[in-house]
């Protein structure tokens, strides 16, 4: 797995001070309050693990998970899911938590269903953020880290379902990117 590596973008140690600013950053803002946190699969599982051990705050978690169908040049339909209970986000503070921030669909659509059943208020907290390539109006409350328009891996992110487990985050060789099979919901450049 290592070996399909092109180059370490941010390593482990850098990896967790950007999570500990994060996570200061979110304590300060909800000090006091009481919250939802709403994590996408599959991406986000490892950085929500990390972010929430380093939240003292009561709080709920609750998972959805968000499917795009490319098909050809379009954009592609978004698909949504989960088990959103009405009394995890019905008049309650929401952090909606995702592992990038790419054209920003995705939790552009999440975020209106939030609205839609009625959550108090609904920030947004990503790990990686690539502004370069936003399609929508989005920017997040919370970002760990900024990252140029680059396809990476490692952390909860995924090339055609694999390599979510690396603990740091990096691009993939040129032979990687051309031979992996496609699989239906998971991540290509
Ligand atoms: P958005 O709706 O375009 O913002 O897409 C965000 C989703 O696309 C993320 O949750 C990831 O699953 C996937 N994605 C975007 N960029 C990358 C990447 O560089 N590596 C792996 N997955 C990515
Ligand atoms: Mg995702």
């Amino acid at each position: 797995m290592h070996d399909d590596i092109e180059r370490i973008l941010l390593g482990e140690h850098e990896i967790r001070s950007g999570i500990e600013r994060v996570a200061a950053e979110v304590n300060a803002h909800y000090a006091g309050d009481e919250l939802t946190v709403v994590a996408v699969l599959k991406g986000s599982v490892i950085f929500v693990a990390d972010l929430i051990r380093r939240l003292p705050l009561p709080l709920r978690l609750a998972f959805v998970w968000a499917e795009s169908y490319r098909g050809g040049s379009s954009a592609g339909r978004l698909e949504l899911g989960g088990r959103l209970s009405e009394e995890d986000v019905r008049g309650r503070s929401v952090l909606l938590v995702d592992d990038i921030l790419d054209s920003g669909r995705t939790l552009a659509a999440i975020r209106a269903e939030l609205d839609a059943r009625g959550a108090k208020d609904v920030r947004t907290c990503v790990f990686l953020d690539k502004p370069a390539r936003r399609a929508v109006a989005l920017e997040a409350d919370h970002v760990a880290f900024e990252i140029e328009d680059h396809f990476v891996v490692g952390y909860g992110l995924d090339f055609a379902g694999r390599y979510r487990n690396l603990p740091y985050v990096g691009t993939l060789k040129p032979r990687v990117l051309a031979s992996a099979e496609p699989l239906v919901g998971e991540a290509r450049p």
